[in-house]
């Protein structure tokens, strides 16, 4: 049996390994965690799966948090810590990015058309819209949906020998599964989903209100429900005539290991391409993949089907075809 880890190494290990490099602040508060012996205890205090970093700074921000030095930031949560303990008791990390359509759109583009989507840990559905994003890969020309730019244009950095897409696909249905589907319209979820982004990623910022704004104009459907329970019903619902893409990304390591074997058996007998974009050790698939070309560096394995095909930059900033 694995030993779990203590508070402390949490949170000096995202520290080093997530957010060194991602976000100074993050970065700062959590190498302060690890250091301090009252903030680690009040969070030791949580169940274990409630004391991520990204949670509890999430929820502390959403409560009002300052953002800046980790001394004031410390004063503030040991001040307001019933509240932030509250809101990281009652939310989840259901960070939602767009930017993971940069890193679909080349197996979707493959595939015929029309597509009828289906993601499954949908958050609020953000990434159901591939057709509605611009592209830009490899700082090329942009590749733009049918009726013009978007206002979210993704940039996305390949290596390998697969080129880039050349059309973006016409999608024809699109729903989605979660256990707890974020609304939209509504301002507490998008105040959350805003929260979840980590300070100083402005331009994650600007993409997510965008997106939103684009989900706003043609709500997507969103069912309530375990996607073991749900996804079969609702893969029924697809038009006939269309391609049926079953889809996920940062998802089934939520899950269980036998729920997720359960999953992968009830969608590899559905009627429908399977993409999947977790973290390399996530999904045990039949053909083993590779090794990851910056081991240094969280990324997703991208596969289809079942047949590990990329290393994808965990917001889908770049994709790594596997030769
Ligand atoms: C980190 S978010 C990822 C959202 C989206 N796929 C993306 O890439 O932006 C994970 C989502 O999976 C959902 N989720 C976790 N377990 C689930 C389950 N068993 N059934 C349905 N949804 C689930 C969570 O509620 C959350 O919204």
């Amino acid at each position: 049996m694995m030993a779990t880890m203590s508070v402390e190494e949490t949170y000096l290990c995202f520290a080093r390994e997530e957010a060194d490099g991602n976000s100074t602040v993050y970065r700062d508060w959590a190498l302060g965690v690890a250091t301090d012996p009252v903030l680690s205890s009040l969070i030791a205090t949580m169940p274990e799966e409630r004391q991520q970093p990204n949670l509890i700074f999430a929820a502390a921000r959403l409560r009002g948090s300052p953002v800046g030095p980790f001394d004031i930031f410390r004063e503030w949560l040991v001040a307001h810590w019933v509240e932030a303990r509250g809101e990281a008791l009652t939310r989840s990390t259901q960070t939602n990015e767009p930017g993971r359509c940069a890193v679909l759109l080349p197996l979707l583009s493959a595939l015929s058309e029309p597509l009828a989507l289906l993601e499954v840990g949908a958050s609020a559905g953000l990434c159901l819209y591939p057709d509605r994003y611009s592209y830009r890969y490899d700082g090329g020309d942009d590749l733009d949906p049918y009726d013009g730019p978007s206002d979210v244009r993704l940039e996305c950095a390949t290596t390998g020998p697969v080129p880039p897409p050349a059309r973006v696909p016409r999608v024809v249905w699109r729903a989605g599964i979660d256990l707890n589907p974020l609304d939209v319209n509504c301002e507490d979820a998008v105040n959350w989903l805003r929260a979840l982004v980590w300070p100083g990623q402005h331009d994650r910022l600007r993409r997510l209100d965008a997106a939103l704004a684009i989900a706003r104009q043609d709500l997507p459907r969103l069912i309530r429900g375990d996607l073991n329970a749900s996804v079969a019903a609702l893969a029924v619902e697809a038009p006939a005539g269309a391609t049926l893409v079953i889809f996920h990304s940062g998802v089934l390591s939520y899950l269980a290991e036998d729920e997720r074997r359960r999953f992968v058996e009830t969608v590899s007998h559905l009627n429908a391409h399977w993409i999947s974009n977790e973290g390399p050790s996530v999904v045990a698939f039949e053909t083993p993949a590779p090794r990851s070309p910056d081991p240094s560096t969280a990324m997703t394995l991208l596969a289809l089907d079942g047949h590990p095909r990329a290393y994808a930059g965990s917001h889908g900033q770049s994709l790594h075809w596997i030769t």
